[in-house]
């Protein structure tokens, strides 16, 4: 497997099903903030990052209230320097924020992970929207990862959360612009 070679990695959601993904980047030397609102989980996750202790930073942050949130980050860049990889996953109660998060980390070069809902895969033209949005952003490399469902012994069901870490990473590493995890249609074929 290719190295994960960034210095500071900022997950935005990344103590629920991106929580194996933050830990893999964690452990593997990259200083990774973490950014939810229950610091009980990120602090469960630090008791995981055992090859390098230390390197998963607690940002104790609502991404709804989008002007903290950006002080919040802009925080943990000075004390860690800037994110060079930036993994994000939100809810729609916070539609503009990733493209807020974008245009703050535009200042430096940055590699920008969208995760992004089954909806999202079904749409081409959503998917080409968003991409058109963020390509505003010269220092921002975009890629998209679409999260789909999986047919195990004939019957559909959604992707584990480690399934969808897994996918992740293997984004990270990829300069595909947009990766899909399981599969991401038909909408029928469902849970
Ligand atoms: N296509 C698929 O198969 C698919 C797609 C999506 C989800 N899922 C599954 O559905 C389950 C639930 O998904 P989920 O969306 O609840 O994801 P989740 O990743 O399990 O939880 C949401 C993450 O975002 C953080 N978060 C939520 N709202 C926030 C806010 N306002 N500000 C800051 N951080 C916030 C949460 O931490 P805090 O609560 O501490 O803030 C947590 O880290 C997952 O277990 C996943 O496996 C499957």
């Amino acid at each position: 497997m290719k190295p994960i070679l960034y210095n500071h990695a900022l997950v935005v959601g990344g103590s629920g099903m991106l929580s194996a993904a933050s830990l893999h980047l964690a452990n593997s030397g990259v200083i990774t903030s973490v950014v939810g609102r229950d610091p009980s989980k990120i602090r469960k996750m630090q008791e995981h990052s055992f090859v390098f202790p230390g390197k998963i930073i607690p940002v104790i942050s609502d991404y709804t209230d989008i002007p903290q949130f950006i002080i919040d980050v802009i925080m943990t860049q000075e004390s860690y320097g800037p994110v060079t990889l930036a993994v994000v996953w939100m809810h729609d109660t916070a539609r503009t924020a990733p493209h807020h998060l974008a245009k703050l980390l535009n200042k430096h070069n940055c590699k920008f992970v969208h995760v992004l809902g089954s909806s999202l895969g079904e749409s081409e033209n959503k998917r080409l929207e968003l991409e058109k949005q963020f390509s505003e952003f010269e220092k921002i490399d975009y890629q998209q990862v679409i999260l789909g469902h999986q047919i195990e012994n004939g019957e559909s069901r959604w992707l584990t959360d480690l399934e969808i870490s897994d996918g992740v990473v293997e984004a990270i590493i990829s300069e595909e612009k947009m990766i899909t995890v399981g599969r991401p249609k038909p909408r029928e074929e469902r849970p």
